[in-house]
């Protein structure tokens, strides 16, 4: 009896203590002895919250995720030297314990450089000013601090049992990132740098392997991976590594002042597709969820507060549809090839000049296939095994039984969500405001007078975006533009990146550079005054460099002032004796917490000041009905930082993007890179700042915003994220296969085309907005109708959807007018409103 107790819990601690085993060879990832194909998901814990952890978490699983991958934020987690800190947003523990939860695996990317578009690249900024340090080269005071966090971060997944060899849900780790892009600009000290790198992680013994990604001489006791917008023709250094791409980019971040990025479902799904066919078995999307660069943690310089990253989950935490669901379908249809892609020995096949398949048999003669045309205009005809096939241009078709088309990339079956963010009627409009002015320059003490310009961020050390640079000038009675009434002209110029220039406390102008080219200069017409002026320049910074060589090194400020139109021609203010005040008084005071709020006397007034620079607002505000996502709507205010109830929603800026550069529709056909399909020209990048809900209290709310340059606080408002609409197409010679049930034995599913609408719960479809089957054109939102068209394909809609949460149309003719226009392959597309 004993010795079978004894068994028994032998036999268990078997599968839940011993964890697995995480090897590889050169085909894939090797998982307690079994080869894995793998799709993988990124969101970055600290940009979202943990109220939101597991519903992210979950609907990755339901979109066909297998793993979750994080990097790991340094700058967050030790403060200051050996302060570590892993509450709220930076709770990595709990994090991974989320993942874990969800039967998932995880892949940290330890870094604990990331890039990332977040601030210094995750580096801490105290680290820059520890003597005699170069970041990211051989240089003993980086490596030491470098080697002493990736340890506290390995012994602390350890110590929580989070690796898969303790039964955890890590299966692979990094170490660095995308350092062989720059290592040649560090000479024989970056070379040897990366050697370290990796024979640091290595023994580390955490037992899964380490990977690095774009690291073009990495050892080979790591795994090199790639990352890009395609990976199919990346193939690692060892033959005997598997092929992984650590990112692909399913959208791109956005910077201030730029146009908006989208990259189509149809190219994504077509880069996968195609990594899987060439031999890929580990893929992970950079981002899955984006999220949103709270506080000041943005990069660039001028990455948005937004990192929504046109990702398969919106900032909000929505799927974004249809990419969220037609990759979700293409994880399915990969899923349905896995055991032949892993066990075969592939054969490839020419089918064309740009058409070929890869076939994968197993020895039992299971078969599975990928077709694909990689021209990127034409559409294709091909035979393969016999059978004709119809390949859309930049598209790859799989056969998990080598016979039939389950799914192909470019068609996209998926409805098309219409998301909105709606106003909240009440807007924040008859609150009672409470209202504080800065000055304009030094407030209190100033901090030093120097003589000439100091760096920007070598002054803050980043713990404010704000730097005073104030100096004074004497004008003489007998100036002319006195009396002629014309403009001394202030000229300015700076490293970067944004300035507000105030005279005698008057704002003149501002000016700033952008995510491309930070330096910038002012050119302002000024009112100058006999006697002394005031001359008070807001320096700013709008995050920090993340990336590069010497990243570390790159400063920000002014560097020359000069003013133009005196009698005596132009004067040079640049060797003058500047005074110098770190940050802005309220942000010192601690106006936007709990405890600072009453360091100053607000005024109270139910018509705060509008275009009024350097204010504070402060508004007791409701949480927004029901439960949707919140955005703080920001159009009519200027620039500046916003708080509820102390937390951070981050910088604003509803700065314009350029007015041309923007596309009406996408084509997804051929290589995509982030300025292919725009749009946004002329508005501002970002208008709305994500709130999270469990920010809120069910009232008392405080609302706190710093606003630099001047806005109209009463148009602030809560908007919440809502979809208020759906739309689909299909044609009637592309038959739904559902992919949950496909068994190879039964083939093509023989049903016809369906079209599926499904609105939010608790919603109806209220109005069915356009319908034709016939031959429509254009995208949700711009659909009409071609010049074959059936008259009553709205009341056919209308009979199948009306006041249903969802429906389906099937594209049976007999549904429709028979036999109309009989050339044409008719489609139907549909555009119904949620309500
Ligand atoms: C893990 O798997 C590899 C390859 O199958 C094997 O060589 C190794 O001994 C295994 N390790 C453990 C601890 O089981
Ligand atoms: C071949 O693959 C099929 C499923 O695709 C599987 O059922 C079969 O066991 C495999 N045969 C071998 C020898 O691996
Ligand atoms: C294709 O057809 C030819 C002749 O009709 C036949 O000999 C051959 O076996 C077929 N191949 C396949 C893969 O079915
Ligand atoms: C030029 O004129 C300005 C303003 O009146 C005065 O402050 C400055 O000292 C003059 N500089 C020279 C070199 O005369
Ligand atoms: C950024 O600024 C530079 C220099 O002023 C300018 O040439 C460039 O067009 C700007 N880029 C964008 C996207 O506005
Ligand atoms: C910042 O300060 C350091 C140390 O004094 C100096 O080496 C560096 O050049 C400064 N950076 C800038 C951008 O001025
Ligand atoms: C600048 O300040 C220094 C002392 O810090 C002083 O000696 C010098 O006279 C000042 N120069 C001017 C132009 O005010
Ligand atoms: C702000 O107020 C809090 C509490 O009222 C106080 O502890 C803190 O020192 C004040 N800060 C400053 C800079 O005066
Ligand atoms: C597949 O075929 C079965 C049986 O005819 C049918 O019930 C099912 O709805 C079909 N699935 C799809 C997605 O059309
Ligand atoms: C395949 O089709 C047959 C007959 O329609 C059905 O009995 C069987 O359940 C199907 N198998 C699968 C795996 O769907
Ligand atoms: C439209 O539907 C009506 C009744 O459902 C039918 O009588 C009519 O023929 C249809 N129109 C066309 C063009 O088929």
């Amino acid at each position: 009896m004993k010795i079978l107790a004894w068994l028994l819990s032998l036999l268990l601690c078997f599968t839940l203590c011993l964890g697995y085993n995480v090897s590889y060879d050169s085909r894939s990832l090797i998982i307690n002895g079994q080869r894995k194909l793998l799709i993988s998901a990124a969101i970055h814990y600290p940009r979202s919250v943990p109220a939101m952890w597991p519903g992210l978490v979950q609907t990755a699983k339901e979109g066909g995720v297998d793993v979750i991958e994080t990097y790991v934020f340094w700058n967050g987690h030790e403060p200051s030297p050996g302060n570590y800190y892993f509450g709220g947003r930076y709770d990595l523990v709990k994090f991974a314990k989320i993942v874990e939860d969800a039967g998932m695996y995880l892949i940290l990317r330890i870094g604990p450089f990331v890039a990332a578009e977040w601030y210094f690249g995750g580096v801490p900024v105290w680290l820059h000013y520890v003597p005699d340090t170069v970041f990211r080269t051989d240089n003993e005071p980086f490596k030491y601090h470098m080697q002493k966090f990736t340890t506290f971060i390995v012994n602390l997944m350890k110590q929580e049992k989070l690796f898969a060899p303790q039964g955890g849900p890590i299966i692979l780790a990094q170490i660095e990132n995308e350092y062989g892009y720059y290592e040649k600009d560090y000479g024989e000290g970056g070379k040897k740098y990366a050697q370290w790198s990796a024979s640091m992680a290595v023994a580390q013994n955490i037992g899964v392997p380490w990977i690095m990604c774009q690291q073009f001489d990495a050892p080979e006791s790591v795994i090199n991976t790639c990352n890009s917008f395609y990976c199919d023709q990346f193939t690692p250094i060892f033959p005997n590594k598997p092929k992984i791409w650590t990112e692909n980019w399913p959208g791109w971040f956005k910077t201030f002042g730029a146009r908006n990025p989208h990259r189509p479902a149809e190219d994504i799904a077509f880069s996968v597709a195609r990594f899987f066919q060439k031999g890929g078995s580990v893929q992970n999307y950079y981002m899955y969820h984006g999220g949103t660069n709270f506080g000041r943690t943005s990069g660039g310089p001028f990455i948005t507060t937004s990192y929504d990253y046109e990702a398969p989950i919106d900032e909000y935490g929505l799927p974004r549809l249809p990419k969220w669901a037609h990759l979700k379908q293409l994880h399915l249809a990969i899923k349905l090839c896995e055991h032949a892609l892993l066990n075969s020995e592939p054969t490839h096949v020419s089918l064309g000049p740009s058409e070929e398949a890869d076939v994968f048999t197993n020895s039992s003669g299971a078969c599975a296939a990928f077709i694909s045309n990689t021209d990127d205009k034409n559409d294709k005809t091909v035979v393969f095994r016999n059978v004709s096939y119809h390949l859309p241009a930049w598209s790859v078709s799989i056969l998990p039984d080598c016979k039939t088309v389950v799914f192909n990339t470019a068609k996209v079956a998926s409805q098309t969500s219409v998301v909105e963010m709606a106003s909240e009627n009440k807007g924040l409009k008859g609150l009672k405001w409470e209202v504080f002015v800065e000055k304009a320059g030094i407030w209190g003490e100033a901090d030093f007078v120097k003589t000439g310009f100091v760096d920007h961020i070598n002054t803050t050390k980043f713990t404010t975006d704000y730097l005073w640079y104030t100096t004074s000038i004497f004008v003489d009675e007998n100036e002319a533009f006195l009396k002629k009434g014309s403009s001394p002209v202030l000229l300015i110029e700076s490293k970067g990146h944004a300035l507000h220039a105030f005279v005698n406390d008057e704002l003149q102008d501002s000016a700033s550079g952008n995510g491309t080219h930070p330096p910038f200069t002012l050119k302002s017409p000024i009112s100058l005054k006999a006697g002394k002026n005031e001359i008070a320049l807001l320096s700013m910074t709008v995050g920090l460099q993340n990336a590069g060589s010497f990243y570390e090194w790159v400063g920000a400020g002014l560097t020359s002032v000069k003013i133009k139109g005196f009698n005596n021609g132009t004067i040079d203010l640049s060797a003058h004796n500047w005074t110098y005040k770190i940050g802005v008084q309220g942000e010192h005071l601690g106006l936007y917490k709990k405890d600072g709020s009453s360091n100053v006397t607000w005024v109270s007034t139910p018509d705060p000041p509008k275009k009024q620079p350097l204010t504070w607002y402060k508004a007791i505000v409701d949480p927004p009905p029901g439960d949707e996502p919140i955005g703080l709507d920001m159009i009519d205010m200027g620039k500046g930082l916003a708080w509820l109830n102390g937390e951070e929603i981050g910088r604003y800026w509803p700065r314009k993007s350029p007015t041309h550069g923007c596309v009406q529709e996408c084509n997804y056909r051929g290589k995509f890179d982030p300025d292919k399909c725009n749009t946004g020209c002329g508005e501002p990048t970002q208008r709305w700042y994500h709130v999270p809900r469990s920010w809120f209290k069910p009232s008392g709310n405080v609302l706190v915003i710093f606003e630099e340059k001047g806005g109209d606080p009463l148009k602030i408002e809560f908007s919440r994220r809502k979809i208020s609409g759906a739309c689909a197409h299909a044609a009637v010679d592309y038959p739904s296969v559902d992919l949950e049930s496909w068994r190879e034995e039964n083939g093509t599913n023989k049903s016809i085309s369906t079209i599926n609408l499904k609105c939010p719960e608790n919603t109806r479809i209220s109005t069915v907005k356009f319908a034709s089957f016939g031959n429509p054109t254009g995208s949700c939102g711009s659909y009409t109708k071609g010049d074959c068209h059936d008259p009553n394909s709205t009341s056919v809609v209308e009979k199948i959807c009306l006041n249903q949460n969802k429906c389906a149309i099937e594209l049976a003719e007999e549904k429709f007018s028979r036999g109309l226009c009989p050339s044409v392959t008719k489609k139907l597309a549909v555009e119904v409103v949620c309500g």
